[in-house]
């Protein structure tokens, strides 16, 4: 599934991002993937995304 449409960031790539480049803030998630850094909609479900993948990890 597409969280950010702007920047075609996946749940997967958030996933991947917190698995395999240590990302665990939305500001590291912006930083490395650019996932809400356009118009900024997908922001609650970017941040809900990766607190669930951080908890799982
Ligand atoms: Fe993510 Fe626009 S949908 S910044």
């Amino acid at each position: 599934m597409i969280v950010c449409v702007c920047n075609n960031v996946s749940d997967k790539a958030i996933r991947k991002a917190v698995e395999q480049s240590g990302v665990r803030t939305y500001i590291q998630l912006q930083r490395v993937t650019s996932a809400g850094t356009c118009c900024g909609k997908c922001g609650s479900c970017a941040k809900q995304v990766l607190n669930e993948s951080v908890e799982q990890y």
